[in-house]
């Protein structure tokens, strides 16, 4: 019996996280939830954002499937999902974006990997005001995060088949920061000859991605650029609705889409339940149930294809839950 924290989330994450639990029951693979409230679900109840049960849950039980939380822009609490990275050190944030038949895109064969720094890069949230009308942000690069982000890239690309690792900077400009994650980045390469090698400046690097994805595998970026290119990558392959994405540290693993909790569309099981659902594949891979996770991803994509049961994103009128059975059926045949 696998013990798993399973955080719903705020906005569509409640929608999205039954449809996913419904899934991943009729893999037959024995879950036990851990469910806990977290974000501005959980202040009239705990007065805080993030409880302290809510940390040692995932402390104990080192997996977690999240749905997204809302984070008030410009004010209010720090962003749950910054704090949980920061607090696991989960310093990689997985990204795949592949294209599935079925759905409308411009390109049909793109299976981009992007590999984010999770914790440093201007995220380290070291910010202030310098008087009134001026403020400032600093921008923190270390060899050691530079190089386990790294490393952690070539060995994805060895364990999972991969050909390529694209470094992405700005080192042209910012020399010290980006300078010093390109040079870590060059120097890690030397220890997997058998990787392709090459970096980009992340301007180019977004220009080479809408003419020419499928020139691209795995990359690996600082935290800001990955978070921006990535959602780029989604974008190639049919958007937010059908992108996973994967929080590892040393000791903790944390899974979730790489959307947000979309508040205009909440509460009415229209949300695309497919990134969550794949997260929870990415997660079942880890815990090395490969059967169960192909087995719910070529249902999956075999519902993507036929089109019948599909969300509005996906040009559909199906509920969330109702392509959730359509995978179910899928699965059981
Ligand atoms: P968003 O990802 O929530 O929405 C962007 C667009 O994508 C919207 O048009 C939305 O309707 C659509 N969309 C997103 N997920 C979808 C799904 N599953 N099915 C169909 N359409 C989907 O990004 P936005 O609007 O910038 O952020 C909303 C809130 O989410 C903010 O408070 C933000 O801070 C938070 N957020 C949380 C994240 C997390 O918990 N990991 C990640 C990103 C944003």
């Amino acid at each position: 019996m696998y013990k798993i924290t399973l955080l719903p989330g705020d906005g569509i994450g409640p929608d999205i996280t039954a449809a996913t639990k419904k899934v991943l029951a009729a893999t037959g693979v024995p879950i036990e939830w851990e469910e806990h409230l977290a974000g501005e679900l959980a202040i009239p109840q705990y007065g805080t954002p993030l409880p302290e049960h809510v940390l040692e849950s995932i402390r104990r039980n080192k997996i977690a499937l999240k749905g997204p939380l809302t984070t008030p822009v410009g004010g209010g609490f720090r962003s749950i999902n910054v704090t949980l990275r920061k607090e696991f050190d989960t310093y990689a944030n997985v990204r795949p974006a592949r294209t599935y038949p079925g759905i409308r895109t411009c390109f049909d064969n793109v299976d981009i990997v992007m590999i984010r720094e999770n914790t440093e890069d201007l995220y380290a949230g070291i910010e202030h005001m310098v008087g009134e009308d001026a403020a400032e942000s600093i921008k923190i690069i270390t060899r050691k995060g530079s190089e386990r982000i790294c490393r952690f890239a070539f060995e994805y690309a060895i364990k999972n088949n991969r050909r390529k690792v694209t470094a992405v900077h700005k080192a042209n400009i910012m020399k010290y920061t980006d300078g010093l994650f390109l040079q870590v980045a060059r120097e890690v390469a030397k220890d997997y000859p058998q990787i392709e090698f090459n970096d980009r400046i992340v301007d180019n690097m977004c220009m080479q991605l809408v003419l020419r994805p499928e020139e691209y595998d795995v990359l690996v970026a600082p935290n800001l650029y990955g978070d921006i290119v990535s959602d780029l990558c989604a974008g190639l392959v049919g958007g937010l609705g059908v992108v996973p994405g994967a929080n590892i540290g040393d000791k903790v693993a944390i899974f979730e889409p790489v959307h947000g909790s979309a508040p205009e569309i909440a509460g009415q099981d229209i949300a695309n339940p497919t990134a969550l659902i794949l997260s929870a594949v990415m997660m079942l891979r880890f815990l090395g149930e490969q059967g169960a996770a192909d087995q719910v991803e070529n249902a999956l994509a075999a519902v993507i294809k036929e089109g019948k049961t599909v969300t509005p994103d996906l040009g559909g009128t199906a509920k969330g839950m109702e392509m959730a059975d359509a995978i179910i059926e899928k699965m059981l045949k």
